[in-house]
């Protein structure tokens, strides 16, 4: 006998197929950023275990859950990364989400989280770009560009209305190339750059999306600091030294006890203490950028709140779209 009750399952290319666009995503993350600045939902600690006892981070597995009441969700996501997917032709990332509606705690759809991640992550950073960079920015800057660096080609064209060129920096030049090429479809112009360095110097607004590795040879020291430098690192503090954070006039994030929960992995650990979160100055609770000479630093760490808005836009609009497959439980 079934239980009476039934969930619609979205693999990624049905999540794709609903093609959310990218402007609405940034409004729903910047929603859920207020949101949770405002105390208004639930979203305990990211849990987090890495392959064997030794720490081997090659290959980890991630939950993160929230509550929000505003859009009548919950969400838990469950994840995978693993160093070696690429060789077997499997994406890095691989998971699910599972949306439950609060009224009646059923879960409404499970879903490919990883397209949910890609977009969201690049709409959370141009929520910080648009509170906190400079206005009138012409170029912004990429260190790492795989998956992400393209997605914030998309998230930060809504928010910089001057941009024209993208600075790129990876440690595969290939992949460097494959990304200007993607810059130049976009109407930009690419400008490859052979050291992360360069890339620091030459713009105001960067983001480091590449590799989360808790014994990486850290960079950016308090010399690699330009003023009203604004910068989004979503690869935690491997690019940042200590000293180059206490460098930075405004050190942010988007969610203050993630930076407690991580320490004991490694990352964050000498870090000089943080202003405030991200959506606080999102909801004109606590003050950004004062003066364009200020820096800032915005460590988006990805909170389950974005997951859980993003979530629910993808599943109403897949349902009235008739997409996925209705499954009985
Ligand atoms: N904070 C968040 O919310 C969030 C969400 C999604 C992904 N991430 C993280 O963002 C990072 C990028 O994700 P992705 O999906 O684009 O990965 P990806 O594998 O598609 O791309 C990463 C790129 O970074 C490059 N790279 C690796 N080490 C580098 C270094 N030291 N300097 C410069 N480039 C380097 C790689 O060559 C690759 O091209 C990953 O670390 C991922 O775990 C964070």
């Amino acid at each position: 006998m079934g239980l009476n009750h039934s969930t619609l399952f979205l693999n990624r290319d049905a999540v794709e197929a609903v093609n959310l666009d990218m402007k609405k995503i940034i409004d729903i993350v910047e929603e859920a950023l207020i949101e949770k600045a405002h105390n208004r939902v639930q979203m305990p600690a990211k849990h987090w275990m890495e392959r064997g006892m030794d720490r081997d981070n090659s290959r980890w597995f991630g939950g993160m859950s929230s509550l929000v009441p505003k859009f009548g969700y919950a969400a838990m996501k469950w994840q995978s990364g693993s160093d070696e997917n690429a060789a077997k032709g499997i994406p890095y990332l691989t998971g699910l989400l599972f949306l439950n509606s609060i009224e009646d705690g059923l879960v409404a759809s499970v879903m490919d989280s990883t397209w949910i991640t890609q977009q969201r992550t690049a709409a959370a950073s141009a929520v910080a770009i648009k509170h906190l960079a400079n206005p009138g920015e012409e170029s912004f800057g990429v260190v790492g560009a795989g998956v992400q660096a393209r997605s914030h080609l998309e998230a930060l064209g809504h928010v910089m209305p001057a941009l024209e060129t993208v600075f790129i920096y990876d440690i595969n030049p290939d992949a460097s190339r494959r990304f200007a090429e993607v810059v130049q479809a976009a109407g930009l112009t690419p400008k490859i750059v052979n050291t992360p360095r360069a890339v620091f110097d030459q713009t105001s607004v960067i983001i480091t999306c590449g590799r989360i590795q808790a014994d990486m040879d850290r960079l950016a020291d308090a010399d690699w600091v330009r003023p009203g430098l604004t910068t989004v690192a979503i690869d935690y503090d491997c690019y940042w030294k200590p000293s180059g954070l206490l460098a930075i006039d405004h050190l942010l994030t988007d969610d203050l006890g993630q930076i407690e929960h991580i320490k004991p992995y490694g990352y964050f650990v000498d870090s000089p203490k943080f202003k405030g979160e991200l959506g606080s100055v999102a909801a004109g609770l606590l003050e950004g950028r004062k003066k364009p000479d200020d820096s800032v630093a915005v460590m988006n760490m990805g909170v389950a709140v974005e997951d859980v808005g993003t979530a629910k836009a993808i599943y109403e609009a897949a349902r009235a779209m008739k997409l996925g497959q209705v499954l009985e439980l």
